[in-house]
């Protein structure tokens, strides 16, 4: 008889589905039989690390025989500085994809519920459900934005995590400083608020950092390394809040959560702010001409504001299908019940155009990919 290892497995497992990520670039030369593509389904930085931190990464090579700090001691301290905080509200976790699941895991189990938008970035949905907790999807209100009234409202005495993004993935979508505050403002003191600031390079020009600006005892904002930094295939993520919710959290953290190329990678890339910022308004400068272009043929998804589009068409599998026959790897949005959408990250120029023409002939519509 064969052993039944499903009904061995805790009772979450059976509402589990493996997060589905973008389609690696191999996999889609493999299928198609092309020499090259691009893959533009990820929300990397197209334009790469910042130099200084590839000089110190070359370096650093020589030590990975060693262990690295565990308490990623000195990333602390840089980000400390930049953020004008102290090391003990800072949590340093494998990608902040690391720091939303523990954030999660330490606060909600059986019995409790985690709160986030029905379109919010997936892994929060992941994560409850991984905790055994109860996730509670809020649907969006117009625009594809967060409900921030009706997530408040969604709060019963069983609610121990509410989590939005700002800007959101998918949906591109972003709330001012003062709009969070007040959704802050009618939250009960003793939840635990995450505000995911993956994308916040995207927009620092136009919000207030919340780092400083914004006050509740749970809020715990997380941003990362993998966007605007150009870090992604290292995974560095961090959190900040309150010393003593990070201390809980880090009590279920594995002992060498970041790995010793990530945290001095991070560092450089963090003293380089020429590089992000001059990586940031390339990549403004990209999506204008993309969402320009989306609207003109009239499949404009919704004005982002991170570093992606959105395209919506009525027959998105069909695009889906044709730019991947052309070498170009879109994200389907489909896991996000949004089937008529694809989310196409901002790339290099050269990629901008390739992705426009390619368009202009599945839309049947001219562009201007000069
Ligand atoms: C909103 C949001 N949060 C968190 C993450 C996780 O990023 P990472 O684990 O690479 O830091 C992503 C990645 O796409 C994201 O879009």
């Amino acid at each position: 008889m064969p052993i039944d290892w499903s009904a061995r497995a805790v009772g979450q497992s059976q509402r589990l589905h493996p997060y589905v990520p973008g389609k690696p670039i191999e996999m889609l030369l493999v299928e198609k039989g092309l020499s090259k593509a691009i893959k533009l389904a990820s929300n990397e930085n197209p334009h790469g690390p910042a130099p200084s931190a590839i000089a110190v990464l070359k370096q650093a090579a020589e030590s990975v025989h060693r262990y690295p700090d565990g308490d990623a001691g000195d990333l602390k301290q840089a980000l400390a500085r930049k953020h004008k905080i102290s090391t003990e509200n800072i949590f340093i976790g494998n990608g902040s994809n690391e720091v939303l699941e523990l954030m999660i895991r330490t606060f909600a189990g059986n019995g409790d519920e985690v709160i986030y938008s029905e379109r919010g970035f997936i892994v929060y949905a992941l994560a409850a459900t991984a905790a055994g907790a109860a996730g509670v999807a809020v649907p969006e209100a117009d625009g594809l934005t967060h409900d921030l009234h009706a997530m408040v409202a969604s709060v019963t005495s069983r609610t121990k995590v509410i989590c939005i993004a700002n800007p959101n993935n998918p949906t591109g979508t972003l709330h001012d400083a003062s709009a969070i505050q007040d959704f802050l403002d009618a939250l009960p003191r003793g939840l635990v608020v995450i505000l995911d600031e993956a994308y916040y390079e995207f927009v620092a020009d136009k919000i207030e950092d919340s780092i400083n600006a914004l006050q509740h005892p749970g809020l715990i904002i997380c941003r990362t390394f993998s966007k605007a930094y150009g870090l992604a295939g290292l995974r560095v993520g961090y959190a900040v809040g309150d010393a003593e919710i990070l201390g809980l959290v880090n009590r279920f953290r594995e002992p060498f959560n970041v790995n010793l190329l990530a945290q001095k990678a991070a560092i450089a890339a963090l003293d380089d702010t020429a590089w992000v910022q001059k990586t940031v308004a390339k990549c403004k400068a990209g999506r204008q001409r993309l969402e320009t272009a989306l609207e003109e043929w009239g499949v404009l998804g919704g004005k982002s504001f991170g570093n992606f589009v959105l395209l919506r068409h009525q027959e998105a599998a069909f695009v889906l299908q044709k730019l991947e026959d052309q070498g170009i790897i879109p994200r389907p949005l489909a896991p996000y019940c949004m089937p008529d959408y694809l989310r196409i990250t901002v790339g290099t120029a050269e990629e901008n155009n390739r992705l426009l023409a390619a368009l202009s002939s599945i839309l049947g519509q001219a562009a201007d990919v000069a």
